[in-house]
């Protein structure tokens, strides 16, 4: 795990419950294989499989050594994670983004996404690509997304594609 920026941000007091007022979060990338990649699967694994009746562990990750995983942690403890896979140069498809299910709707999924975009901007992608869950498009479309084409079905779920383009 190595540090890519730290966000330096309080959570709101009054979005929070007890336990979670306060926390400084920390957005950091995450290596392929180390045991904060063992606790991103499992976040995945319980935020975005169990709720449908998959597991992840299932599935073979071991195409995921190539891609770019970060994320959020709070006092050492992973809330929320995402995938960013380079898709040329200039475009990141964006994966497996999840929030831990007691800290969803209290900012966290903004926080990442916005700090993951000033990382890929970073490393040079202008352009972000990603299959949404109809469910989810929402809180896409306040992050500036906009919907790319037709519904369709993945994990047995609607989906749609949408993009973000960063003004060069
Ligand atoms: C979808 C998800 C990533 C959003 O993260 P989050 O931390 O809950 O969202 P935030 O609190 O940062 O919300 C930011 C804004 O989006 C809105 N929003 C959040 N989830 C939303 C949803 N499912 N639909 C519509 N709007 C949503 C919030 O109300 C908030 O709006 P506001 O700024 O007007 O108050 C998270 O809820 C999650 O992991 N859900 C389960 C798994 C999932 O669906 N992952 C996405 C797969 S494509």
């Amino acid at each position: 795990m190595s540090r890519v920026c730290d966000l330096s941000f309080r959570v709101p007091r009054a979005s929070f419950q007890s336990a979670w007022r306060d926390l400084r979060m920390t957005f950091l990338s995450i290596e392929f294989g180390s045991e904060a990649y063992r606790e991103e699967c499992e976040l995945r694994h319980r935020v975005l499989r169990v709720p449908i009746g998959l597991s992840l562990y299932d599935e073979d990750l071991s195409r995921e050594s190539g891609q770019m995983h970060f994320g959020l942690f709070a006092e050492r403890k992973l809330v929320a994670c995402a995938i960013a896979v380079a898709i040329s140069s200039t475009e990141a498809k964006i994966r497996q983004m999840a929030v831990s299910q007691g800290t969803q709707r209290q900012g966290c999924g903004r926080k990442l996404l916005q700090a993951l975009e000033r990382e890929l901007a970073a490393r040079g992608f202008r352009h972000f690509s990603l299959n949404a869950r109809v469910v989810a498009a929402g809180f896409y479309e306040k992050l500036g997304y906009t919907r790319t084409g037709p519904e369709f079905t993945e994990v047995g779920l609607p989906h749609v594609k949408m993009e973000k383009r960063l003004a060069s």
